[in-house]
Formats: C-alpha cells, structure tokens, sequence
C-alpha cells in the first residue's frame, strides 16, 4: 500500500482531519441514516445489505484517510473518503464498487439511489483472464487495462514527488480524461397479478446523473441534468464517460392496484465490462426437434474448436439456458434479465447450483452433429406439456467459468428467446446420441411401450442394413491404383459416407403428429391403431389403405415390431440419394426415382428455415449453409435398390 509523504503542514492538517470525520462517524451512528429496505416480500429473496453510509466513512477513517490533503491526489485505497470528508453525499445514498453488485428490494413508489464514487472510477481494473482473445478491454481512455502499473507511469496516481511541475503536468494529463463506466441493472422480482388481462407491471427505471447538485436523480428532479433508462424485459444499462462521482437513482413506478407484491433488483457498476448483460442477436439457440414432453436443442457454434484428440469432455459447455411456457406470463417483463430468468423460468438449465427439478430436467452437453461438425452446445429438455409453445432463452452463467461479485461480467448474460412448440400426439420420440447413425438427432415413430430401447432398435437396424451393403462394397476396386479405381473424383470412403448418411436417414425416418397438415408430409401406417386404441374413420381409412405407401412404413418393421399407429414421415432429402448414385461405383446400380414416385419418398429442402425433408444434423432457422451434397445429377428412371437384396420401398 502506497502512503504519501506528508510535509508537517499536511499532517497536521491531515490529524485534524481525522478527528472530524470521528465526529462525522459518530452523529451518524447516532442518527442512524434511513435506508429503504422493504422488509416485505418473497422470504427467498435474497438481499445484500449495502454498507450503511456510517460504517463506511468508519472504516476509511481507521483506514488510510490521512492521505487526503495531498493536493486532491489519492492513491488507490483511499476510496470512499472524499464523500466524508466533504460531506457531500446525502443520506440514504449507498456506494457502488467496481464489480460488486448489490441486491435490494424496492416497493412500487419508491427511489432509491447509489453512487459510484469517483475513486471507484479510477480503482485498478479486474486483470484480464489469461486466455487471449476472448475478451476485448476498452481503451478510450488511453490507458493500457492490462497494466496498472502503465497508469502509475503517467505520473498522476502513484507520482511520489510533489513538486509543482510535477503537478501541473498531471492536471494537465487529467483534464479532460474519462473513463468508461457500464451501470447495469436486473429485475428479479417484480409485483403479480391475479388477474390474466391486467397487462405487466411497469419496468423498474434507472436515473442516472453526474452533477454534484443533484446526488439524488429520480422523478421528482427538474430542471437539473439527468438520464433517465427505463429498464426493457428487466434489464436496463447505461453507459457513460465518466469523469468523477456518478449519480443513480432506481425508481419503481406505482403500479395499478391490480398488482401486488415488490420489486427486487440487481444493480451493479464496473469499469470493465457490463456486469450484466442482455445480447439481441440472434438467433443463438436451435431447435432440433421435440416430441410431446421433450425438446432438444444447440446453440451456434462454440468459439472452441474441436480438441486435437477429437474429445468433446474437454470441452466444458459455456451456455446455460431456460425455457418458459408462452402462455404464462409470469416471465414477461423479466426476460431479458438474467436473475429474473432464473427466479422464474419453469426450465432452468444451470450447472452447480442444487437439483431442483428445474434444473434436473436438462441434460446438456457438447456435440459435432451437424453443419461441417463444429462443435456445438446441445440441451435435452424434458418435463414439458404437450402442444405448447415454449420460449428458449440462451445464457450464460456470469463468464462461464466464473460467477457473481468480484467477477468481470458476474451477473450473467441472456441472448434473445427463440420459440419452439411440443407435438401432440405421443407416438413420435426424440432420439440422439446414436453409436452407428451418429448424425441422427429428431423425433421418430414410437409406441410409448417401448420406447427405452428405441435408439439402439434403430439404430441396430440401419447398421445391420450397412454391414450387407459394406460386404458388396467389397467386391468393387475400391483399394486399387487410381486407374483402376470405378472413378477419379470418387472413393470408396465417399461411397460409405453417402450411403450411411442415406441409409440413416430412409431408415430412421422422421417422425411428425399425424394431426399436422403440413404439405410436405405423408402419413405412414395408416391402417394401425394410434396409441390410445381408436381407428381413423373408416371413410379415411379405406381411402388410404390401398396406397402401399399410406398403408406401412419405409421400413416394414417399424409397424410389426414397434406398432407406432398412424404417423406423418418427413421425407429423405433428395440431395441425399443424388449424393449416393454420383458417389457410389454405377455397378452397385443405385438410382433415384423421378416423377410421381419421388413425391412420396424424397422430400426438397427449402430456405425458409423450416425443415421440408429430413438431412442428417438438421435443426431449425439455422442460417442456410446448403450442403455441398450434389444437385449436379438430376433423378434417373431406376428405382433404388439395396444391393443387400434388401428393397426397401423408396
Ligand atoms: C471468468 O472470471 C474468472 C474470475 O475473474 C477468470 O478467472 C476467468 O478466466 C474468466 N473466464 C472467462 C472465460 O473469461
Ligand atoms: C385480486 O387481488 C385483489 C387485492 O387483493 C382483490 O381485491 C381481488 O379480489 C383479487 N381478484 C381476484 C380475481 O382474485
Ligand atoms: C415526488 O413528488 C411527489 C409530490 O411532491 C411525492 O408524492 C412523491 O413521493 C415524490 N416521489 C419521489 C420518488 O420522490
Ligand atoms: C466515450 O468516449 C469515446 C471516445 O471519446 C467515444 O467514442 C464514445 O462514444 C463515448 N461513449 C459514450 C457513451 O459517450
Ligand atoms: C477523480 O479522481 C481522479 C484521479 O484520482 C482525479 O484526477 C480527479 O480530479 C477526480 N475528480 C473529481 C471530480 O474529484
Ligand atoms: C451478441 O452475441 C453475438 C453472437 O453470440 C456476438 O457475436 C456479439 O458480439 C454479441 N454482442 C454483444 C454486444 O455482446
Ligand atoms: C457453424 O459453422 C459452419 C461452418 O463454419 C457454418 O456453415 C454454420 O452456418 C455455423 N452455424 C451457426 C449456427 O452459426
Ligand atoms: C395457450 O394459449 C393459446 C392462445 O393464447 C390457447 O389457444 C391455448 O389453448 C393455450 N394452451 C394451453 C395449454 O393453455
Ligand atoms: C440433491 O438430491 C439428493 C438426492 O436426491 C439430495 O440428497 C441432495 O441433498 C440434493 N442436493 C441439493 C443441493 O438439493
Ligand atoms: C404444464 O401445464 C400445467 C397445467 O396447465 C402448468 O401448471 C405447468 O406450469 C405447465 N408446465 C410447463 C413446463 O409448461
Ligand atoms: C451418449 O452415449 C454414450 C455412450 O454411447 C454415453 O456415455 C453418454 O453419456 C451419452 N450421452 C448422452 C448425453 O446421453
Ligand atoms: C480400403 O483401404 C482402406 C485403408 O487401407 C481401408 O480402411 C478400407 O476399409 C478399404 N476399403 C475396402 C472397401 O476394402
């Protein structure tokens, strides 16, 4: 800790100091300043008691507040002093440090208020994570972030000589000079409703100002500047160049009397980088599919790339995420707040903090499904209701590594909602996590009566499928010089890749209810029961029955082993059974069909985002990346074949 020198003016100066702020310390403690803390409300509601104003100055008193004095230069540990000294700041006015947040609640009426003292503007900054490259410090002040020593050597905060010239080179340095300040704030609690058509309760707002004369910015303030930042889905942030102490009040409109119940909030201040932050990019978060009670979703690609081993535990998944029913509003007017997602978001995905049920029913994890394998952040969503639309939030856990108070960027970020719905009918179920059809990851027809080996059923099935088709493979050139190869562009890898990523998906097919009109699905199994016993009528049933494709599934033994009742299929991409006869050697005889026929085995795939056909690692709106699976090669008149002897109907 640096103390200055002090001339024998300066120290007396400085003693008498000391025991005036003693006197100070000691009226306060008697008057005992008021502080609105409601003590009503939730008993889960967690608060931070602030330092009162008292205690505060106490301590800098017993600490280094003899170095004031010093021609207004203060090292670093002298913050919280010129408040006291000059006994300028108001009673009820708690102090903000750089990073630490702090939690109150507030009752719809009130005004609260804070400062972030100007010590706490030009405090040391939080040192910078060791990982290079994943976050960028500002420089508008001119200052090297990363170095406070840099910050001494510009002559004004650690400058041990006093001398006039000194001196004034530093005023010089320092006027002017700024320093970025982010004060952000989220809502955790805000007053209900009993009633359903009673509208959202108002936003909190933050006032913030930086004039000496108005210490307590808020509603009642005119004529004096001021910034006023309603906060939007609970969360408010206001940047400013700072130069010295900042101002802020929190308002909580009165809200009608329809609601009940109080605001509770967490505001924070940091030179570094938004305490909290709320990010509307997007989209971040994709929906692969759903079935009735579960949904399984990625976000973008991770900024990780795969480790050189190829394992993905090395990865440690940096998102968390929420879900929340869209026809219950409790979330609305709290969405875009980290700390309001994760008091009220029925499905909260976060990592380490309890089992509630809520956090029970995700499984997250790394994955390398999909668009060219990048690894990708992957939630399994289970306990959700049935034909209901969901919000899905992405988020972050403080940095991701690292959470709360002390902790650049602690309180978490929220990116944009997506919106996914579950499906109806209880006969299509999500798998993923497939040993040989790993690419696999979408609802397909089920009968919940055996629904726990589903996965390993299908995916027993395509392999059994690929071993026939491998022993053929074999008996084509396929490890022979080029020019005996069946072709210089193509390889027997190419071959099996094709065909595992089209067996896969015609195998396995993609399953969506049966009450779906969508124009692009055709209803499978028709003749079967659906999974409560009832029949179709008899009048759709007949009709339906004598087309072979509405009659039974793709593969047969879908219907006599799994009994899944009527469904509606999303066709194979088509791209993908090109992909499979340009890849493949010509003897093996693969071919696509054309005409009538293709319309009820491939599916086309569309730019709108939807998923019109099934394709190995497809989820939805995800930015088009089209594949680079073949469209050079139109459909031919053949009809596939397996070359396994196996047919399975288109
Ligand atoms: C998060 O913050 C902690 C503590 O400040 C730090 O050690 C860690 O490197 C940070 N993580 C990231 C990803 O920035
Ligand atoms: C809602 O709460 C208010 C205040 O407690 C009460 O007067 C009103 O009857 C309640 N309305 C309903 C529909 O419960
Ligand atoms: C603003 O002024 C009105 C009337 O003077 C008073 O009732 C109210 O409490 C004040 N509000 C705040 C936030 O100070
Ligand atoms: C702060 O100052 C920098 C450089 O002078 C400027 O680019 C930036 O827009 C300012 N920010 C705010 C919030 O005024
Ligand atoms: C704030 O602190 C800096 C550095 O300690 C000092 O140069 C500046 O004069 C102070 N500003 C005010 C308004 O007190
Ligand atoms: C918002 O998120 C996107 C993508 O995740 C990222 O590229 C962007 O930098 C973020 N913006 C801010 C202001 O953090
Ligand atoms: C992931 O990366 C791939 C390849 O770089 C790109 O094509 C794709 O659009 C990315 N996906 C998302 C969701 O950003
Ligand atoms: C959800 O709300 C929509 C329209 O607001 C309504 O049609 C639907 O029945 C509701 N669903 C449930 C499960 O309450
Ligand atoms: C988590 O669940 C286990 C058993 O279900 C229980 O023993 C444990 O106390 C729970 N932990 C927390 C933090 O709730
Ligand atoms: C499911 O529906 C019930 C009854 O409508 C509702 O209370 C519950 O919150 C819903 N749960 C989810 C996760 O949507
Ligand atoms: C995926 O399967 C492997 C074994 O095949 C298993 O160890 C892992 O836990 C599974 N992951 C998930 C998320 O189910
Ligand atoms: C061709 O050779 C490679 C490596 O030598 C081998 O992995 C592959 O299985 C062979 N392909 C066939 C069809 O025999």
């Amino acid at each position: 800790m640096y103390f200055p020198k002090l001339s024998p003016l300066q120290s007396r100066f400085a003693g008498s100091l000391v025991a005036t702020l003693l006197l100070l310390l000691i009226y306060l403690s008697i008057t005992n300043p008021q502080f609105a803390y409601a003590a009503a409300g939730p008993e889960d509601v967690y608060q931070h008691r602030p330092d009162t104003l008292g205690s505060h100055v106490g301590e800098d008193v017993i600490g280094e507040g003899v170095g004031v004095g010093v021609g207004g230069r203060r090292g670093p540990g002298f913050e919280g002093l010129e408040r006291g000294i000059i006994g300028r700041a108001e009673s009820g006015v708690n102090a903000l440090k750089n990073n630490a947040p702090e939690q109150l609640n507030i009752t719809p009426g009130d005004t609260q208020y804070w400062i972030v003292e100007n010590s706490t503007l030009w405090g040391s900054r939080a040192p910078q994570p060791s990982q290079t490259g994943r976050r960028h410090r500002r420089r508008d002040d001119g200052f090297d972030p990363q170095d406070t020593l840099q910050e001494d050597e510009d002559g004004w905060e650690l400058d041990e000589s006093f001398d006039g010239v000194e001196d004034l080179r530093a005023r010089q340095v320092d006027s002017g000079r700024t320093r970025t300040l982010y004060i952000t704030l989220n809502t955790c609690i805000q007053p209900s409703s009993n009633s359903s058509n009673s509208g959202l309760p108002p936003q909190l707002q933050l006032y913030v100002s930086t004039l000496s004369d108005n210490q307590k910015p808020g509603l009642n303030v005119t004529n004096k500047n001021q910034k006023v930042v309603p906060a939007d889905g609970g969360f408010a942030k206001w940047t400013l160049n700072a130069t010295g102490d900042t101002y802020i009040g929190v308002f909580a409109p009165p809200s009608t009397s329809s609601f009940q119940g109080i605001y509770n909030y967490e505001i924070a201040a940091s030179i570094d980088e938004p305490y909290h932050s709320y990010n509307d990019t997007g989209p971040n978060l994709f929906l692969v599919d759903s079935d009735s009670n579960s949904a399984l979703l990625i976000s973008s690609n991770l900024s990780q790339s795969l480790p050189d081993d190829g394992d993905l535990a090395k990865i440690k998944p940096p998102f968390v995420m929420f879900a929340h029913n869209q026809n219950d509003s409790m979330i609305q007017g709290l969405q875009n707040s980290y700390c309001g997602l994760k008091k009220y978001a029925q499905i909260a995905a976060l990592r380490g903090e309890g089992n509630s049920s809520a956090t029970n029913a995700v499984t997250m994890g790394i994955t390398t499904r999909g668009q060219k394998n990048e690894p990708k952040e992957q939630f399994y969503v289970t306990g959700l209701n049935r034909s209901s639309s969901y919000f899905g939030y992405l988020a972050m856990m403080g940095n991701s590594t690292a959470a709360d108070g002390g902790v650049v960027g602690g309180g978490g970020r929220v990116w944009k909602p997506m919106n996914f719905s579950t499906k109806s009918d209880g006969n299509c179920q999500i798998i993923y996590n497939l040993t040989f059809c790993d690419e696999v990851a979408y609802a397909v027809p089920s009968n919940p009566q055996n629904s726990s080996e589903l996965a390993s059923w299908y995916d027993t099935n395509a392999l059994s499928y690929y071993q026939n088709f491998s022993y053929s493979l074999q008996q084509v050139a396929c490890n022979t010089t080029s020019s005996a190869q069946y072709s210089l562009a193509r390889t027997c890898q190419d071959c099996e890749k094709a065909y595992k990523e089209w067996l896969c998906s015609v195998t396995i097919p993609r399953c969506e209810d049966y009450s779906s009109t969508k124009s692009f699905l055709v209803k499978r199994n028709v003749a079967d029961q659906f999974i409560n016993g009832s029949l179709l009528p008899d009048n759709d049933r007949q009709k339906l029955l004598n087309l072979m494709y509405h009659n039974s599934s793709r593969n047969p033994s879908i219907d006599t082993e799994l009994h899944p009742g009527p469904y509606n299929e999303v066709l194979p991409c088509e791209d993908l059974c090109f992909a499979l006869v340009q890849s493949c050697p010509a003897v093996l005889q693969f071919g696509c069909p054309s005409g009538i026929g293709s319309n009820w085995s491939y599916g086309v795939r569309s730019e709108s985002g939807d998923i019109t056909c099934n394709y190995p690692g497809a989820a939805f709106q995800l930015p088009t990346g089209r594949t680079s699976a073949g469209n050079a090669m139109g459909p031919t008149n053949a009809i596939l074949f397996i070359v396994a002897g196996l047919w399975l109907w288109l």
